[in-house]
């Protein structure tokens, strides 16, 4: 590790450091805080939140990979979709992050909440997702991993999140240490007029 004199930190990449996940603390901006990873592939990727001019790429994104298998999602138009991510991105308590490329391309984004419960601040997932041409190459681990150094950064203590049992997201939680939360249910009823 090594400390400029304007306060930027580094922690070097294997061989030189001992950790993975690399942070530099950027004090000539505020509280601006960046986790690094150098993938394998030899991008150094970095999670940061999502800005009001991202909305638009984020929504693409979340379009292109639900809209296909194995989720197929159709929504009927820009204005729904847009509607539902605003309802998501625009509450004081919502937490909407990004993985970025070293050209600033959006690979991955994780959209939701954050809860002050009584045990600890809970980060609830509500949509994870990674571009479809960027799936099965460790991005969404890489996401996982950085983004847990920066929720515990901000008191986050733990993530919740809803998948189904029978899709490839499954496996990808188990395979990235979340565990089924056993002795809870999620119930849904859909509501008629009688
Ligand atoms: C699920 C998802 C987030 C995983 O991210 P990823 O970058 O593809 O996953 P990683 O490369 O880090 O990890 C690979 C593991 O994830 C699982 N996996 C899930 N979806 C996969 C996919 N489309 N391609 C390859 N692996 C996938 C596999 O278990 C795989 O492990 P394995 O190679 O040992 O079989 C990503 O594939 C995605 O966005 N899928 C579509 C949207 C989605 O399902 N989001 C989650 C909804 S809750």
């Amino acid at each position: 590790m090594s400390t400029n004199p304007k306060g930027i930190q580094w922690y070097f990449p294997p061989g030189i450091g001992t950790q993975s996940v690399y942070r530099a603390e950027v004090s000539e901006f505020a509280d601006a805080m960046i986790f690094l990873k150098y993938h394998e592939w030899g991008e150094w990727m970095k999670v940061v939140e999502v800005r009001e001019d991202d909305f638009r790429a984020v929504r693409d994104l979340f379009l292109d990979v639900f809209s296909a298998e194995p989720w197929n999602d159709e929504w009927k138009s820009d204005e729904e979709v847009s509607r539902y991510l605003g309802e998501l991105t625009q509450n004081s308590n919502s937490l909407s992050l990004k993985l970025v490329d070293d050209t600033g391309s959006i690979v991955a984004a994780s959209l939701g909440y954050v809860f002050s419960w009584w045990q600890g601040k809970e980060y609830f997932i509500k949509e994870f997702f990674v571009s479809r041409d960027s799936q099965g190459q460790g991005y969404g681990s890489t996401f996982l991993e950085l983004m847990s150094n920066y929720l515990l950064e901000r008191g986050i203590k733990a993530i919740w999140l809803i998948t189904d049992r029978d899709f490839p997201a499954y496996r990808f939680y188990i395979k990235n240490g979340f565990t089924e939360a056993e002795d809870l249910v999620f119930f849904q009823k859909t509501l008629e007029k009688r």
